[in-house]
C-alpha cells in the first residue's frame, strides 16, 4: 500500500493535527503526515509536531504583501514536499479561490458545527443562543465558499441544559478527534465517490 503524503495546516494548539498524527502511526493507515505547516511560527502545535520528529514549516502570513503572495509561498512548500492531500485543522486564514483551486477534492477541513448550519466563527455560542438540542462537527472538502463543500463525515453532540460554550466545545472536540482521522482514511484510501454534493462510500 502506498500511503498518501498529507500536509496538515494549523494556526494554534493543533489538537486535531495531533489526532491525525496519532492515527497515521498505524501501519495500515492510508496516509502519512509528511508536513505540518503553520502560518504562525509560534503556534503551540508546531512545536509539538517538531518534538515528535515530524517535518514542519512556518509560512508567516504577516511578512507577505497580500494573500496571494502568502499562498504562493505555501503552495511552493507543499510542492517541494510532494504533498498529495491537505488537511486544514484550525487554520485561521481565509483561502483564495486560486489556492483552493490547486487542491480539488484534495483538501479537507474540520468545522465545529453541523454544516450547513453555523458556518463561520463562534459556532458554540451561536448554537446555544439559538437553543438547538443537537450540535456537532463536520469534515468537508474545501471549496472557494467558506465552510461549504461536500460533507465527508459528521458527528452529532446532544446539547445539555447546563452547557456553556466551553463545555459544549469540549464535547464537540472529542468528536472532531474521532471523525477527522476516519474521514482522512476514507479520502486517502480512495474509498469514496463524489455524486454532486454527496460523498458516498465506495466498497
Ligand atoms: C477546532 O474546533 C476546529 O474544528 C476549528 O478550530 C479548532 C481548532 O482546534 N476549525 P485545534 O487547533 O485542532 O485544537
Amino acid at each position: 500500500m502506498s500511503k498518501k503524503r498529507v500536509a496538515i495546516l494549523i494556526s494554534g494548539r493543533g489538537s486535531n493535527m495531533m489526532s491525525l498524527v496519532e492515527a497515521a502511526r498505524s501501519a495500515d493507515y492510508p496516509a502519512e503526515i509528511a508536513l505540518v505547516l503553520s502560518n504562525r511560527p509560534d503556534a503551540a502545535g508546531l512545536a509539538w509536531a517538531k518534538a515528535q520528529g515530524i517535518n514542519v514549516a512556518a509560512v508567516d502570513h504577516k511578512i507577505y504583501a497580500g494573500r496571494e503572495e502568502f499562498e504562493r509561498s505555501m503552495q511552493k512548500v507543499l510542492e517541494i514536499n510532494r504533498i498529495e492531500l491537505v488537511c486544514l485543522a484550525g487554520f485561521m486564514r481565509v483561502l483564495t479561490p486560486w489556492f483552493v483551486g490547486q487542491w480539488p477534492e484534495r483538501m479537507l477541513n474540520i468545522h465545529p458545527a453541523l454544516l450547513p448550519s453555523y458556518r463561520g466563527l463562534h459556532t458554540h455560542e451561536r448554537a446555544l443562543a439559538d437553543g438547538v438540542k443537537i450540535h456537532g462537527c463536520t469534515v468537508h472538502f474545501v471549496v472557494p465558499e467558506m465552510d461549504a463543500g461536500p460533507i465527508v463525515d459528521q458527528a452529532a453532540v446532544p446539547v445539555r441544559d447546563d452547557d456553556t460554550p466551553d463545555t459544549l466545545a469540549a464535547r464537540v472536540l472529542v468528536e472532531e478527534h474521532r471523525i477527522y482521522p476516519r474521514a482522512l482514511a476514507m479520502v486517502a484510501g480512495d474509498r469514496f465517490v463524489l455524486k454532486g454534493n454527496r460523498v458516498l462510500a465506495r466498497a
